[in-house]
């Protein structure tokens, strides 16, 4: 990993202080950084989350430079669409130049952990499609090792149970994660579990292992589709963080 900057700073007036920038205003900076990476006269990759959605508003601010976005889940179409960014399906395009995405955990390889806000299927199927990930993040999401953050994982509801006990005999504990007392249906309707208490010291070979597992969708592990970048919020402004 090389590392430049902060590149960008923030205004000298913060809603808590000169050098304590809100989590918010951290997400804003980097997603305005992240239009220094959207290559102008194409369609842009878009992720989930509250950090994208920075992204897109500082999108709609140069919506004629583009052709539009592909976009990872139902809630950044609709965002993408009041702004009037045209959204393309992902099968109307072969190849992005660039995914611009949010992370729960990144480390220092680029290795990362998503699916916080259950979009991570078609986060990571966009990301596959695409020749770079930027990912942009607040620096709270800077780890040395992914597990800490509860690794969100979607599954075919009938195979929840014993992919639980499979986490289970790895430390892990796993529980069907909620919304509004009944189990989270995802865009793709299936369910998320989020497991905790695992160190994932091997992120591609722990990534390979439980998406053989029958009923996985998806794993939020991201290291086969790592970061190549990440735009990196900290008080003093946007680091860059590349990746080999
Ligand atoms: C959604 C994701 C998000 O990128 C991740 O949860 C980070 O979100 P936020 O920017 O809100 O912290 O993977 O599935």
């Amino acid at each position: 990993m090389t590392s430049t900057g902060p590149d960008r700073t923030l205004p000298p007036s913060t809603s808590r202080g000169a050098d304590v920038p809100s989590p918010d205003e951290l997400k804003a900076l980097v997603g305005r950084a992240a239009l220094d990476h959207v290559v102008r006269g194409e369609i842009v990759g878009v992720g989930t989350g509250s950090t994208v959605n920075k992204f897109i508003d500082a999108l709609a601010t140069i919506k004629h430079e583009i052709r539009g976005a592909v976009s990872s889940s139902v809630t950044s179409t609709e965002r993408l669409r009041a702004l009037g960014i045209p959204v393309f399906d992902s099968n109307e395009v072969d190849e992005l130049a660039v995914y611009i995405d949010g992370a729960d955990e990144i480390d220092g390889q680029g290795f990362m952990v998503k699916g916080g806000g259950a979009a991570l299927t078609r986060e990571k199927i966009v990301a596959a499609q695409s020749r770079r990930f930027v990912c942009i993040a607040d620096a709270s999401k800077r780890v040395e090792t992914l597990g800490a953050f509860p690794l969100p994982v979607e599954v075919i509801p009938m195979a929840a149970r014993r992919i639980m006990r499979q986490f289970a005999a790895l430390g892990g504990i796993a529980q069907v994660r909620e919304q509004d007392g009944v189990a989270l249906v995802t865009d793709n309707g299936q369910h998320i579990i989020d497991v905790t208490g695992l160190k994932i010291a091997d992120p591609l070979a722990f990534e390979t292992e439980v998406s053989q597992w029958p009923g996985v969708v998806t794993v939020g592990v991201f290291a086969h589709q790592k970061a190549d970048v990440c735009l990196l919020g900290t008080a003093a402004g946007v680091q860059t963080l590349h990746f080999d």
